[in-house]
């Protein structure tokens, strides 16, 4: 099933494995550069399905670091264009891009909050409350704040159709500003956005929305969520269950299943395939389509959870840092077919000369 093509909408990804988005804290001004050119190009040669962009902010504020990739201006567009030409002119691969706002978790390097004068800015969030202790406390958004917010995604998906891209992927997972809004513990509000879980959730819906008008057929729509954030009285699989089901009826693609990152400190039981049940539960219980991700390393684990019906795509963060030939080098073992660059066309053969 891994090598099985699968569609979304008029977006036919030519296998099941995606390159999970993986911020490379490498632009500068939010402009992609060289190393973004041959960092996504090289997943594309090595037959990956759909090359998923690192967290890209729709606003300078919404950077989680000076370095993040951002799409909050017309002159991001070209050098997003010109990794999208390339692999789509060269290999069969799809493009998407995770469109993000860290919230309070923005201003930082190398996971540490960073002040004014070393290049840092004011972080929001929906309630005064830092992530860590130490941290400045976020400013609190008005309902004015918040809908600039809403037209700053509706406005990053007008470029991201601009520049090529097949997937939009909203990042609502890590602690990040939405998942924050989601959160019964980091959203302490007491007007429209917060309070019941229709309330918490009613941002991340208005984004859908705003995103979805500047989407066409040739677009596909995801959303990550942390499925649940290992604290008690938090965010957790069932409402996240509902969650997928409202997006579900609001015409969203998939359900991209990671977990944690809201709450500091919490013990994650980690290990091989992880988040894998919280995708199985989501696709059953809300009869979505489904990504798996974490820890996820070999293609025989990949063909497991498709076969079981965890998951419809598998997302691979670092085995494909490690190995761009992923996909192609797991095809050749198994027997498949995979695309691969026409030039190396000769190394298709194991053993031939
Ligand atoms: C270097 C690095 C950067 C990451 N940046 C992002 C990101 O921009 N957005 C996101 O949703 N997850 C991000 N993640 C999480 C990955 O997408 C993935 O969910 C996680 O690494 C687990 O998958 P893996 O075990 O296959 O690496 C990042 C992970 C790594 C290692």
């Amino acid at each position: 099933m891994l090598f099985s093509p699968i569609k979304f909408r008029n977006v036919e990804l030519p296998n099941r494995i995606v390159m999970s988005p993986m911020c490379m804290y490498s632009a500068e001004d939010g402009l992609a550069n060289d190393f973004h050119f041959v960092h996504y190009v090289s997943r594309a040669q090595g037959g990956t399905g759909l090359i998923i962009f690192e967290a890209t902010a729709v606003s300078p504020e919404g950077r989680i670091s000076p370095y993040d990739l951002g799409i909050w201006d017309d002159s991001q567009i070209i050098s997003l264009k010109k990794i999208n030409d390339f692999i789509h002119q060269n290999t069969s691969s799809k493009t998407g891009i995770q469109l993000a706002y860290a919230g309070r978790k923005a201003s930082t390097i190398n996971g540490k909050q960073i002040v004014k004068q070393q290049g840092g800015w004011q972080t929001v969030a929906p309630s005064p409350m830092s992530y860590q202790p130490g941290e400045a406390v976020p400013h609190e958004l008005n309902t004015e704040e918040i809908s600039n917010i809403v037209s700053h995604f509706a406005l990053a998906t007008k470029r991201a159709v601009a520049a090529g891209f097949d997937v939009v992927e909203i990042h609502a997972a890590h602690g990040y500003l939405l998942h924050q809004f989601l959160s019964p513990l980091t959203n302490l509000r007491t007007d429209q956005y917060g309070g019941s879980f229709e309330n918490r959730s009613r941002l991340l819906l208005e984004v859908v929305a705003a995103v979805q008008q500047e989407l066409t057929d040739n677009q596909a729509l995801f959303v990550r969520i942390s499925a649940d954030e290992y604290a008690e009285g938090g965010w957790d699989l069932l409402q996240s269950t509902e969650l997928s089901n409202m997006l579900k009826s609001k015409g969203l693609d998939l359900v991209d299943v990671s977990s944690g990152g809201n709450i500091h400190g919490v013990k994650i039981p980690v290990f091989d395939g992880y988040q894998v049940p919280f995708s199985e539960h989501i696709r059953k219980s809300a009869n979505i389509p489904t990504g798996a991700v974490g820890l996820i390393t070999t293609a025989t684990q990949a063909e497991e959870i498709l076969k079981n019906h965890q998951a419809d795509l598998i997302f691979l963060g670092r085995e494909l840092l490690r190995n761009p030939y992923f996909a192609v080098q797991s095809a050749f073992a198994l027997g498949e077919d995979c695309a691969f660059p026409i030039q190396y066309s000769r190394a298709k053969k194991l053993k031939s000369i």
